[in-house]
C-alpha cells in the first residue's frame, strides 16, 4: 500500500497564493490611499467653489443696482436681491418667467434685436420701466445689456444691468417745468413791459390829440350849420344874376354840384371826426385812471349785464351756455369791469356771426384765491401768429368803423389795474376762449 496525501486545509495558502494576496491587499491599500487624496482633493475643491460662490452673491446681494440674467430666448435664470427688493417677487416667482414680466412687452423686442444673429455688438444702453410684481410701475431704469457667452464663446443668454433713474427724471423734469415756468413769465414781463410802454405813448400822443380833436369837431357842427345858411344865399343870389353870367359862372365853377357835394362832405367830416374823438375819449379815459376803484364788485351781476348789454341790437338771439358760481365778489370797479365782459362777449358775437355755431360759454368761479371768468365762442379762433397781437392797441381784423382795436387793450389795461391777468388761446376744440384771472375778495 502506498502512503496517502495529508487531506488538503482550505485555509492553508501555498507560497504562491500567498504572494498574490499580498499584491491585492497592497493594491487596495494603494488605491484606497488615492481615493482619500482624491477625496480630500475634492472637499478643497467643493470647499474653494462655495467660496467662490458665497463671494459672487455677497457681491450680487450689495449691489444697489438691478441685475438681471435671462437665457437665449428672454427666460429668467437669475436676478438680485436689489430687484426682489424693489418688485416685490421671490427668486422662485421669477425662475424660467419671461423677461417682460420685469420690463414690458415692449423689451421683448429689444431683446430679440440684442440677441445674434440680429446682433452682434455686445453691449447696449436701454430705458424702460421696471414693473411691480402687482402690475405697477415701479421706477424708470437705464439698462445696461451684454451678452453673456459659454467659455466656449457661444451666446447664452443676456445679463443685464439696470439703474434707477426715476429721481434723476423727476429732477430733469421738474427743472423743465421750472424752465418753462420762467419762459412764461419772463414772456408775461415783457407783455407788460411792452403794453406799459405802449401805454404811455398811447396816453400821450391821445393827450395831445385831444384838443385839436374838440375844435375840429366843435367847428364841424358850426360849419354844417353855416354851409346850410351860405347855401341859400347864393341860391338866392344866382337867381338874381342875368342869364348868361350865371350860365359862364356855373360852367366854370360848377356851383350846382358843389352846392349840392357840401353837406355829404361835411357829413362825412363830422363823422370822422366822431370817429377820432371816441378813440382819443377811450384813449384818455384810460390815461386818466379813475383812481384805485375800491368798490364790491359782484362779478356775476357784472357778467349778466354786460350779456344784456351785448345782446341788445343784435338782430338775433345767441345760445349762452351761462355757468356762473354764487357769491363771486372782486375788489375794484364794477363800470371797468363792465367794459372788459362787454368787450369780451361782442367780440365773441362778431367772431361767430357768420358760425354754423354761434354759441357762447361763460363761466365763472372761484380758484383758490382767484376768481376765474372763461369767455368761450365758436367761431374760427385766432390766426396762431396773430395770437401775441390781440392785446395790442389799435390791432383789429373788423371793416374800418365796426372796430377800433381798442377794446381788448383796453381789457387788458383794466384787468392789470385789479391785479388780474387776461390771456386767450385757441381751444383744442374750435373757437378763442378767454381768460380772465382776478384776485377773489376776501
Ligand atoms: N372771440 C374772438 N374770436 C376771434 N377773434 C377775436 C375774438 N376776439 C377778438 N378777436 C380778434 O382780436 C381783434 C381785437 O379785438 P378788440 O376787441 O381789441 O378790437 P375790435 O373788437 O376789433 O374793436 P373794438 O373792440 O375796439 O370795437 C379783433 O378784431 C379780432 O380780430
Ligand atoms: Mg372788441
Amino acid at each position: 500500500m502506498g502512503q496517502s496525501q495529508p487531506p488538503h486545509n482550505p485555509l492553508e495558502f501555498d507560497d504562491s497564493q500567498e504572494t498574490a494576496w499580498v499584491e491585492v491587499i497592497q493594491k487596495m491599500d494603494e488605491v484606497y490611499s488615492d481615493l482619500l487624496e482624491r477625496e480630500v482633493d475634492l472637499e478643497n475643491k467643493n470647499a474653494e467653489l462655495e467660496e467662490a460662490h458665497d463671494f459672487i452673491d455677497s457681491i450680487m446681494e450689495a449691489m444697489s443696482d438691478v441685475l438681471i440674467v435671462c437665457d437665449r430666448v428672454g427666460r429668467i435664470v437669475k436676478v438680485n436681491r436689489s430687484l426682489l427688493d424693489l418688485t416685490g417677487y421671490t427668486e422662485e416667482d421669477l425662475f424660467g418667467r419671461p423677461i417682460s414680466v420685469l420690463l414690458g412687452t415692449r423689451f421683448e423686442d429689444r431683446f430679440r434685436k440684442m440677441i445674434p444673429p440680429t446682433n452682434q455688438s455686445s453691449l447696449q444702453d436701454y430705458e424702460a420701466q421696471l414693473h411691480h410684481k402687482n402690475g405697477a410701475i415701479v421706477d424708470h431704469v437705464s439698462l445696461n445689456c451684454s451678452l453673456h457667452k459659454t467659455s466656449k464663446g457661444i451666446v447664452d443668454g443676456l445679463v443685464i444691468v439696470g439703474r434707477q433713474i426715476g429721481e434723476l427724471r423727476r429732477a430733469y423734469d421738474a427743472l423743465n417745468q421750472a424752465h418753462s415756468e420762467l419762459k412764461t413769465t419772463q414772456t408775461h414781463l415783457l407783455q407788460s413791459e411792452k403794453m406799459a410802454s405802449i401805454g404811455r405813448l398811447v396816453a400821450g400822443v391821445a393827450h395831445e390829440l385831444n384838443n385839436p380833436i374838440s375844435f375840429l369837431y366843435g367847428n364841424v357842427h358850426s360849419m354844417q350849420r353855416y354851409a346850410e345858411k351860405m347855401r341859400t344865399y347864393i341860391q338866392t343870389l344866382r337867381e338874381e344874376l342875368p342869364q348868361a353870367v350865371r350860365q359862364k359862372l356855373d360852367e366854370d365853377l360848377k356851383i350846382e354840384r358843389l352846392l349840392d357835394d357840401l353837406p355829404s362832405l361835411l357829413d362825412g367830416t363830422r363823422e370822422g371826426a366822431e370817429r377820432v374823438s371816441d378813440i382819443v375819449n377811450n384813449l384818455r379815459r384810460l390815461s386818466f385812471r379813475e383812481g384805485k376803484n375800491k368798490d364790491q364788485v359782484d362779478l356775476c351781476d357784472v357778467i349778466k349785464t354786460a350779456v344784456l348789454f351785448a345782446s341788445k341790437g343784435r338782430a338775433s338771439a345767441r345760445p349762452i351756455d351761462m355757468d356762473l358760481a354764487e357769491n363771486i365778489y372782486i375788489e375794484g370797479s364794477a363800470n371797468r369791469l363792465h367794459q372788459v365782459v362787454l368787450n369780451l362777449v361782442e367780440n365773441a358775437f362778431d367772431a361767430t356771426s357768420q358760425s354754423d355755431n354761434r354759441q357762447l360759454s361763460i363761466r365763472c368761479f372761484k380758484n383758490d384765491q382767484n376768481v376765474e371768468l372763461h369767455v368761450r365762442d365758436f367761431g374760427p379762433g385766432l390766426k396762431e401768429e396773430d395770437i401775441h397781437k390781440v392785446f395790442d392797441p389799435f390791432y383789429t381784423t373788423k371793416p374800418v368803423g365796426e372796430g377800433t382795436g381798442l377794446g381788448l387793450w383796453i381789457s387788458y389795461e383794466i384787468v392789470q389795474d385789479h391785479n388780474g391777468q387776461i390771456s386767450v388761446r385757441n381751444h383744442p376744440e374750435g373757437g378763442a376762449e378767454f381768460k380772465v384771472t382776478l384776485p377773489a375778495m376776501k
